[in-house]
């Protein structure tokens, strides 16, 4: 019911009547003015009129289980969702959630992870109170040689968000972190949970850095946060809820092809270093090219001085633009 009437009152822009809460939850007034009790300690700013009712003056950036249902505006990504104030990592419970039966497209959010992990082994850091600490737990039926493309699916799902809920023009970093002015604003995980022959799981773990003002002197060369480049804060719970809704979008698309051909376009167009000089990381070998665009199933292309076009696969290679990060 909280999340419900945090939805009321987002969508009212006049006074709604205590007494319609009553009537349309069927509770009693007492329970009606507990809930509004509870959403002013969380912070909700809540104007109380006589004979008028309630209005929602100021909403902050809360993020909590009824905050992010009251804005979650999808068939099934993120509609079952668990928030924690803390946790390991997310990435370890969703993969649980699949485990103990629960539905394809499970959201867990946390406020706080105390083991945040990152590609290739390294942590991921992740204090309270400013950041998307987010994993979607999803069962899919194709082969497991599917799945790493995922990544690129909720790539261009929180670049699309970003510049919608943030009006900032988010590019993507072959093959997934999303860069804002060249700067990493977020980075993703994608964790695959086998069983012999078919996918048990698959976890898409994202981070965002979303009000941070300020980053560890390791990064901060090569990291923002969304508050830093946007000039003010952010609702995350708002963020959360488009990133679903962009991915479920993307996800239908990637299922209809089996695999990215219908959203090539729209990858590519953000693609940060397309027409750039780059260089790839390859522990056989590294050389340079010019990044020319994906594959269907996710590969960048890199065309090298003598004209031929070099297919790389994510993994083990890292690919770098000609003077740094990007
Ligand atoms: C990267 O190294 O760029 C990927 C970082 C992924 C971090 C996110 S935060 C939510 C989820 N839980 C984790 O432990 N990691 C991912």
């Amino acid at each position: 019911m909280k999340a419900e009437i945090l939805a009321l009152l987002r969508a009212n822009d006049s006074y709604l009547s205590g007494q319609e809460l009553c009537r349309r939850f069927g509770v009693s007034r007492t329970a009606v003015w507990k809930v509004i009790n509870q959403l002013k300690e969380e912070g909700y700013e809540i104007e109380a009129v006589q004979n008028k009712g309630y209005h929602l003056l100021h909403t902050p950036d809360v993020l909590s289980e009824s905050e992010l249902k009251s804005r979650m505006n999808t068939g099934w990504a993120g509609k079952n969702l668990h928030f924690l104030k803390e946790t390991g990592s997310t990435n370890i419970d969703a993969k649980r959630c699949i485990e103990n039966g629960e539905p394809h497209g499970t959201l867990v959010v946390a406020d706080r992870q105390t083991a945040g992990r990152g590609r290739r082994g390294r942590s991921w850091e992740s204090l309270s109170g400013t950041a998307i600490y987010m994993t979607l737990a999803l069962k899919p039926d194709f082969a497991p040689g599917k799945a790493s493309m995922l990544t690129l699916v909720m790539a261009l799902a929180v670049a699309e968000a970003v510049e919608e809920s943030c009006g900032l023009k988010a590019m993507i970093k072959w093959p997934n972190d999303i860069v804002v002015n060249r700067k990493k604003v977020c980075g993703i995980l994608t964790e695959m949970n086998m069983e012999t022959d078919y996918i048990q799981s698959v976890v898409v773990g994202v981070g965002i850095n979303v009000n941070q003002k300020e980053f560890p002197e390791e990064i901060r060369e090569t990291a923002t946060s969304l508050a830093l480049e946007k000039g003010t804060d952010i609702r995350r719970a708002q963020l959360i809820a488009a990133v679903m809704a962009h991915f479920e979008q993307a996800y239908e698309c990637f299922l209809i092809n089996g695999d990215l051909s219908g959203l090539k376009e729209a990858y590519e167009a953000r693609l940060v270093n397309r027409k750039e000089r780059v260089r790839v990381l390859d522990p056989q070998g590294e050389y340079e090219g010019q990044a020319e665009g994906i594959t269907d199933t996710g590969e960048l292309l890199v065309r090298r001085k003598d004209g031929t076009v070099t297919a790389v696969y994510a993994g083990e290679v890292s690919v770098r633009g000609y003077y740094g990060y990007v």
